[in-house]
């Protein structure tokens, strides 16, 4: 259940900045269980300690079922835009990755930014509002997190359910035709990734789980 505290601090987020904080409240748990399902489902077993890179973690309940699900010596990068919000994840959920053994870092940067670092992640998991961004940032987005990926590795990310149909129906002009080459994008990028998905309807709005695979193992 998310606490007060954590429903507040994101919406406060949100009115000073709703184009990159994207939704009212954060992810429910049955949300954020399902993504952290994905990673774990797509683990190999060969022993080896896992890397999973988060996209935009928010206030970080998907931080939370990830960290859960992750194994002592696995590694969690999560870059966040918002400062307020990156200096509150590593506070409410560090104590927690230590305990559990799971290298936890917060970085304060665009997740474009991780193609830099030359690391190459098991998992990535995105929540970024992509229904609210440019065609080519949302190309951009996928370009950078799917390149960090190891071949094979998955690219779990989610939006909210017919919520692109509904703004392509109640828009016009420029509006619309951002609104359908978003929705273009992620379909022609789910083809082409044999991607696939999962509905949650307790969340607030509903939502859909994609995840598509780098190099295109379904
Ligand atoms: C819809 S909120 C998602 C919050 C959280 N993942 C959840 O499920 O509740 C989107 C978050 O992405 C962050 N964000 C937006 N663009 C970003 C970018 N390019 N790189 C990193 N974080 C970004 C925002 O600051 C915001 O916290």
């Amino acid at each position: 259940m998310l606490s007060l505290k954590e429903r507040t601090a994101f919406l406060k987020e949100m009115l000073r900045d709703s184009y990159h904080t994207g939704s009212v409240t954060p992810s429910s748990r049955f949300l954020a269980n399902e993504m952290a399902r994905q990673v774990k489902q797509a683990r190999n077993g060969n022993g080896q300690p896992y890397r999973v890179l988060e996209a935009g973690p928010g206030t970080g309940p998907i931080t939370k079922q990830l960290i859960m699900s992750l194994r002592a010596g696995d590694e969690l990068v999560a870059y966040e835009l918002n400062q307020r919000l990156a200096e509150h994840l590593m506070k409410s959920l560090g104590p927690l990755a230590e305990e559990r053994q799971v290298r936890f870092e917060v970085v304060n940067e665009p997740v474009q930014n991780v193609l830099q670092r030359n690391i190459a992640f098991d998992a990535v998991v995105s929540g970024l509002p992509i229904n609210n961004f440019a065609p080519a940032l949302v190309d951009e987005l996928f370009d950078a997190m799917l390149q960090t990926l190891k071949p094979d590795c998955p690219l779990c990310f989610y939006t909210y359910m017919g919520m692109r149909k509904f703004k392509k129906g109640v828009t016009f002009g420029e509006k619309r035709n951002r609104i359908a080459a978003v929705d273009r994008i992620v379909k022609q990028r789910m083809r082409d990734l044999n991607g696939r998905t999962k509905n949650i309807f307790v969340n607030m709005p509903p939502a859909v789980v994609h995840t598509m695979f780098r190099n295109g193992k379904s």
